[in-house]
C-alpha cells in the first residue's frame, strides 16, 4: 500500500519506521517546511541498539498517488495542514488523523473519509530523526466521518496491525475519543500547572478538582449523546495516572520545553462546546486560561527528563 505520513514527530516517525519495515508498503513522509535539511535516513532505538532506515520524503505534488494518508500532528497544526495538503490529495483517499484532544467538527474536511487513530504507544525523540519506542501500547482505529467499505476498513486495520500491533477496528471510536479526552482533560493541565509527574495527581488533594473537571466534562459529553458515569470515569483517569505514574505528560513537557500546548483542543474544546450548548464549564475555563498563561510566560529554568 502507498502510504504517506504527515508529520515528523515521535509518533509520526514511529508509524513511518514500523510501516516501512513491511516490504508490501511504499511509505513516504512529509515533513514540516520549517525543517531546513532532512537527512537521508532515520534512526530507531531497539533493544539498546540504533537501527537505521532510509527516509523517503513525500512532496505535496505526489500526495495524489497516496492510497492512505496518516496525519500525525499536534491538534493545533491540523487547520493549516488541511489547507495546505488537501488540494493535493485524492478525495477517494482515506485520511487517518492521530492527535491528542479534539478538532471542532466544522474544521474537518468533508471530501475524504476521515478516520481517527487513538494510540497508547509511547515514542520518544532523542534527536530530530532519532526515536525510541518507549512504551508498548495498543491502537484503536475507527471511522469519524464519511464512508468506508467494510473491505477497506479491514484492509487498513490489517496494514496498521501488521506494522504495529495491536491495532483494532472500533465501531465506537467517538466514545473512545471522549474517554481519552477525559484522561487528557485531567492529567495534562493538572500535571502542567503543578509541574509534577502523572502519578502525583492521584493524591487526595487533587480529588475535588478532578471531580469538578469531570462533572463539567460529563454534562458536555451527555449533550453529545456520549454518556459517562462520574465514579467510573474518575476511576479510569486515576488508573491511567497510576499506570503512567513516572511519565511527564505531553502538556507539562510542552511547557517545560517552551512549546505551544494542546490546551485549546483539550479543556478548551470542552469550554467552546459548553458555550455552544449553554453548559457552564468554569473549571475547564480556568485551567485553559491558566495553562495558556503559563505557556506564554514559559518556564525557562525548569528541566524535564522526558520529552
Ligand atoms: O498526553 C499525554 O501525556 C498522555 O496522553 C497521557 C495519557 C496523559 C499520559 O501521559
Amino acid at each position: 500500500m502507498k502510504i504517506t505520513i504527515i508529520g515528523q514527530g515521535a509518533i509520526g516517525l514511529l508509524w513511518y519506521y514500523k510501516l516501512s519495515q513491511c516490504s508490501k508498503n511504499k511509505v513516504t513522509i512529509l515533513c514540516s517546511s520549517s525543517i531546513a535539511k532532512t537527512p537521508s535516513e532515520m534512526q530507531f532505538l531497539s533493544d539498546g541498539t540504533w537501527q537505521k532506515a532510509p527516509l523517503t520524503m513525500a512532496h505535496k505534488k505526489n500526495l495524489m498517488h497516496a492510497e492512505l494518508v496518516i496525519f500525525c500532528l499536534k491538534a493545533y497544526h491540523y487547520q493549516a495542514a488541511f489547507n495546505d495538503y488537501l488540494p493535493f490529495i485524492s478525495p477517494s483517499t482515506p485520511l487517518i488523523l492521530c492527535h491528542n484532544g479534539m478538532l471542532m467538527t466544522e474544521s474537518l474536511p468533508a471530501q475524504n473519509s476521515l478516520l481517527t487513530l487513538l494510540t497508547t504507544h509511547a515514542s520518544k525523540k532523542h534527536q530530530a530523526f532519532a526515536i525510541e519506542h518507549t512504551g508498548q501500547g495498543t491502537s484503536d482505529i475507527g471511522l469519524l466521518c464519511g464512508n468506508l467499505s467494510a473491505k477497506t476498513a479491514k484492509q487498513l486495520t490489517k496494514v496498521l496491525n501488521n506494522a504495529l500491533p495491536e491495532t483494532i477496528w472500533s465501531e465506537h471510536i467517538q466514545e473512545k475519543q471522549w474517554r481519552k479526552l477525559a484522561i487528557n482533560c485531567v492529567i495534562n493541565p493538572l500535571t502542567a500547572m503543578n509541574n509534577c509527574d502523572n502519578g502525583a495527581i492521584t493524591r487526595q488533594k487533587f480529588l475535588p478538582d478532578i471531580n469538578a473537571i469531570l462533572s463539567e466534562f460529563i454534562q458536555v459529553a451527555q449533550a453529545q449523546q456520549i454518556n459517562f458515569n462520574l465514579t467510573e470515569l474518575t476511576a479510569l483517569v486515576l488508573n491511567v495516572a497510576q499506570s503512567t505514574a513516572t511519565n511527564c505528560s505531553s502538556m507539562r513537557s510542552d511547557i517545560l520545553h517552551n512549546r505551544p500546548t494542546e490546551i485549546a483542543h483539550i479543556n478548551g474544546f470542552i469550554v467552546r462546546l459548553g458555550k455552544k450548548l449553554h453548559i457552564e464549564t468554569p473549571i475547564n475555563y480556568a485551567l485553559t486560561q491558566a495553562v495558556t498563561e503559563l505557556s506564554n510566560q514559559g518556564l525557562p529554568n525548569k528541566k524535564s527528563s522526558t520529552s
